[in-house]
């Protein structure tokens, strides 16, 4: 006879493989039901980069501003509506998220290929990947099977994605917050390898850091300069510059050099090298070692995708990714 003891253990056994996102999400999810599907992903963003070549970058960020709220759902991409209160206009969105046409024109050649089987989130994991690969940058399997919410959380988009304001402990704090480590924000924030940031991002470092009436005095004297002319006080605050100016859209390791070298953009990325301990160690190493961060950089990319995934029989299969149903 089975004891209460096994019987309790037997229990704790299949719930964990119930919730586990790993047993669920398989890289050939789609292999009998949309075989084409990576293709079509693929096809899709280098049909996009092709008008523009910021694409890549915005996609990218789409479904890193999709997982850290409420899970890889595609609420991000959900539009407002007199009685829907979508994530688009959060702070951290608001003016600043794109790619959004590119994701409807991959969901409508999809829907055409196969009706009503892949997900927006998925789609958004793929893009991702399909991004980095174009710019230059390292291949990964992505997992898949994962649904659409019927929910977005504007609080989730406003609280839970990281500040370009914030030092390395909030900076770690936002990972953590998500179920991410530290070192996963180090390696992922090479992201910023490639895009674009508004010169409101990072004005108040270039004239005043942190009410100091001077700018951060760990700016490259000759960067800071050229910052200063391409946003003057008085231009316009959406003006952009590169996230890494060395190597514009190519997604590569320059970015953490460009830490060491006082060439980082935002004061969020600057601060990785300046705080003395684990974060500097990781840009030193990634600034000498691209093999190294390419490597890490798609399996923090992996686990990023994970987060919380809506799975069979949870969520639903968008036909419209803006549409919550
Ligand atoms: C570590 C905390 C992070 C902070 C504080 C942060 C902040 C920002 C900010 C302020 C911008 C510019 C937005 C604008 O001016 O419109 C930006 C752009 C961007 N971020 Fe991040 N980010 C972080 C992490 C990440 C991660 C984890 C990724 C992806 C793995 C990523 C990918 C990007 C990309 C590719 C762009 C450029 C997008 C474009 O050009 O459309 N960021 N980020």
């Amino acid at each position: 006879m089975i004891s209460t003891y096994s019987l309790l253990l037997l229990l704790i056994a299949t719930s964990s493989l119930a919730f586990s996102a790993e047993a669920a999400l398989a890289t050939g999810y789609y292999d009998s039901t949309c075989p084409q599907v990576e293709k079509i992903v693929k096809a899709g963003v280098a049909n996009a980069a092709q008008s523009d070549s910021r694409l890549p970058a915005s996609l990218l960020r789409l479904h890193f501003h999709d997982c850290f709220v409420q899970g890889c759902d595609a609420s991000v991409l959900l539009d407002d509506t007199p009685t829907f209160k979508g994530e688009k206009t959060a702070g951290p969105n608001n003016n600043s998220i794109r790619g959004f046409e590119a994701i409807d024109a991959i969901k409508s050649s999809l829907e055409s290929s196969c009706k009503g089987v892949v997900s927006c989130a998925d789609i958004l994991a793929l893009a991702a990947r399909d991004s980095v690969v174009l710019s230059g940058g390292p291949s990964w399997e992505v997992p898949l099977g994962r649904r659409d919410s019927i929910t977005a959380s504007f609080s989730g988009a406003t609280n839970r994605l990281p500040s370009f304001f914030s030092d390395v402990n909030g900076l770690i704090k936002s990972f953590t917050d998500v179920g991410l480590t530290a070192e996963d924000m180090f390696t992922l924030s090479g992201g910023h390898s490639i895009g674009q940031a508004r010169c409101l991002a990072f004005v108040s470092r270039i004239f005043n850091d942190s009410g100091s009436g001077s700018p951060d005095p760990s700016i490259r004297p000759s960067f800071l300069s050229a910052l200063q002319s391409k946003c003057p006080q008085t231009g316009s605050l959406s003006s952009l510059q590169p996230l890494d100016a060395t190597t514009i859209n190519k997604f590569d390791n320059q970015y953490y050099l460009n830490l060491v070298l006082g060439k980082g953009l935002l004061h969020s990325d600057q601060v990785l090298f300046n705080t003395v301990g684990v974060a500097r160690n990781f840009v030193k190493a990634y600034s000498a070692d691209q093999s190294k961060f390419f490597s890490n950089f798609a399996g923090s990319m992996i686990k990023m995708g994970k987060l919380s995934p809506l799975l069979a029989p949870k969520g639903i299969i968008r036909s419209n990714c803006r549409v919550p149903r």
